[in-house]
């Protein structure tokens, strides 16, 4: 692409190779666009002609060396973009000499910042982000008063994160680096702020309660935060979308007031030492998409309530130590995709009415009291099904012939009884099958040599005879099996919604 507008130069998603050439005789030219060539060498005086440059882009090329700090020695650049080159060392100190820079992006390089960075005091974009920087972050930061976004993310940064945050900043992304001490109490105060994630570091210390009114996005997880949750504090964001404190060491109770925000579509406290009931109130947070609550020591019942969350695709509350049985209102999620609730002492049978979920890929009910027999089982099921260390009994239901995109099928530790349904060979898509520690009898029937099987503890069961009668075993199987799949799709009429899809299939 070769685009020349005077006073513009584009040369981006070209095959430009070499280093660059002397830009002689361009004293207007104003963009300079070379991304995305292959472009190499370092740069030194190759761009002192172009006097006039207010916005350099030399992103994705070989670009080697020290960053260039002086194009055009332009006391006019105002955006200065170097992103994905090789570029290394300190950033000379000559770039606060480029007093007009509004933008830098020096995302994905090797290079390091001088701490007067900070005299950049028009800078309103700053993005560092992926290269090699140690130390701490710069202190100077503080005097960038028109700084919107910084980003210092996927570095090696370590030390406090100083105090004095620039007022106006709006968005701010500080993860994965080394970052230690506790998080200073006005950092996430600044009115405009919308974005912060300072997840993956090693903060210590509470969460501050001085919260922007404006905060979406709210990324704390992988640190060593502890003490409580300051809900009172959160409660107020009427805009936060997303809060993810997990994997840190919080204690206390989820406070029913996290009811309150109603913009709320991911919600992960995974991982942490919380502790009481899971409030009603969760069950106002309409918007809701993902929650994540597992290993905590959360007790008590699951809340009816939860059916409310009509938009739910994930629910995670495993390992935990939530009792009674599951509420048949789950049922009603029609859009959840993943239940964990494994690892808890949920007790009784599971709802008959869980088939008729339409969107349900993974069901994982195992390390429970659950018992009786098991129902009918979405037909959606794929990821996977696993019910097992329970203590369910009964026969190995035919209908489960139907999860035709069924993977992996656990029923292993529970007290099964009877033989394993012929037909259970015809599920195309499972590659595991554990059906360990039952009381299962009769012949174990071949399934196809790609799906790993594992009967071992059950005392009635005997192999197959030798592989070359397996063929015709195989043979006689199938009409046997379709009768069987028949059968299921009669019972299926009863229990199942979704039934319509299924008889098309056939
Ligand atoms: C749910 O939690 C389990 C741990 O029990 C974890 O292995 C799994 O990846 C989580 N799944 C989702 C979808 O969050
Ligand atoms: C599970 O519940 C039983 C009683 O119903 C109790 O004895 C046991 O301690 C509970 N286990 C856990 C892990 O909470
Ligand atoms: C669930 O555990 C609580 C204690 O955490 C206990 O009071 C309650 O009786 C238990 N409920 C069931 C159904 O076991
Ligand atoms: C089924 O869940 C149990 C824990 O509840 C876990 O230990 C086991 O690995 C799971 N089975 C499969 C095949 O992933």
């Amino acid at each position: 692409m070769v685009v020349f507008l005077k006073p513009s130069l584009f040369l981006y998603n070209s095959v430009l190779l070499g280093s660059l050439p002397v830009f002689v005789g361009f004293a207007g030219l104003e963009f300079l666009d070379l991304s995305n060539n292959r472009l190499g060498g370092a740069i030194d005086l190759e761009l002192d002609g172009l006097v006039g440059l207010r916005s350099l882009n030399l992103t994705l090329n070989n670009f080697t060396g020290s960053v260039p700090t002086r194009p055009g020695k332009s006391k006019v650049l105002k955006e200065l973009r170097l992103t994905m080159n090789m570029f290394h060392g300190i950033i000379p100190v000559d770039i606060v000499g480029c007093r007009n820079l509004t933008l830098i992006d020096f995302s994905v390089n090797n290079i390091s910042v001088p701490d007067r960075i900070g005299e950049l005091s028009k800078l309103e974009v700053l993005i560092l982000s992926s290269n090699s920087l140690s130390g701490e972050i710069p202190r100077s930061l503080r005097n960038m008063t028109s700084l919107t976004r910084f980003a210092a993310n996927s570095n090696n940064f370590n030390g406090p994160i100083p105090a004095g945050i620039p007022k106006h900043l709006r968005n701010l992304d500080l993860s994965y680096n080394s970052l230690s001490g506790s998080i200073p109490s006005e950092l996430l105060s600044p009115l405009n702020l919308q974005i912060v994630d300072l997840s993956n570091n090693r903060l210590n210390g509470s969460i501050p309660t001085a919260l922007s009114p404006r905060l979406v996005k709210l990324r704390l997880g992988s640190n060593s935060l502890d003490y409580v949750i300051p809900t009172a504090a959160i409660s107020t964001l009427q805009h936060l979308t997303y809060l993810e404190l997990e994997n840190n060491t919080l204690t206390g109770l989820i406070s029913p007031e996290l009811g309150y925000c109603q913009s709320l579509a991911l919600l992960n406290l995974a991982q942490n030492q919380l502790s009481g009931s899971l409030p009603v109130e969760l069950g106002n947070l309409s918007h809701l998409q993902v929650l994540k609550l597992q290993f905590n020591k959360l007790a008590g019942e699951i809340p009816i309530q939860i059916a409310q969350m009509s938009k739910l695709s994930t629910l995670n509350i495993s390992w935990n130590s939530l009792n009674g049985s599951i509420p048949p209102s789950v049922a009603s999620l029609k859009n959840l995709i993943n239940m964990n609730l494994q690892g808890n002492n949920l007790s009784g049978s599971t709802p008959e009415n869980i088939g008729s979920m339409t969107s349900l890929m993974e069901l994982q009910l195992g390390e429970n009291q659950l018992s009786g027999r098991i129902p009918s089982m979405p037909i959606t099921l794929q990821i996977a099904l696993n019910l097992s260390s329970n203590l369910f009994e009964g026969h190995i239901p035919v209908t489960l012939a139907m999860l035709t995109g069924l993977e992996i099928l656990d029923l292993s530790n529970n007290k099964f009884s009877g033989e394993i349904p012929l037909a259970l060979t015809q599920l195309g898509a499972l590659t595991q099958l554990i059906l360990s520690n039952n009381q299962l009898s009769g012949e174990i029937p071949k399934f196809s040599s790609w799906v790993f099987v594992n009967t071992s503890g059950n005392e009635g069961l005997t192999n197959s005879a030798t592989p070359s009668t397996s063929p015709e075993s195989k043979k006689k199987g199938k009409p046997v099996s379709l009768t069987i799949v028949l059968w299921a799709v009669a019972a299926a009429i009863f229990a199942v919604g979704g039934i319509a899809i299924f008889l098309y299939h056939y």
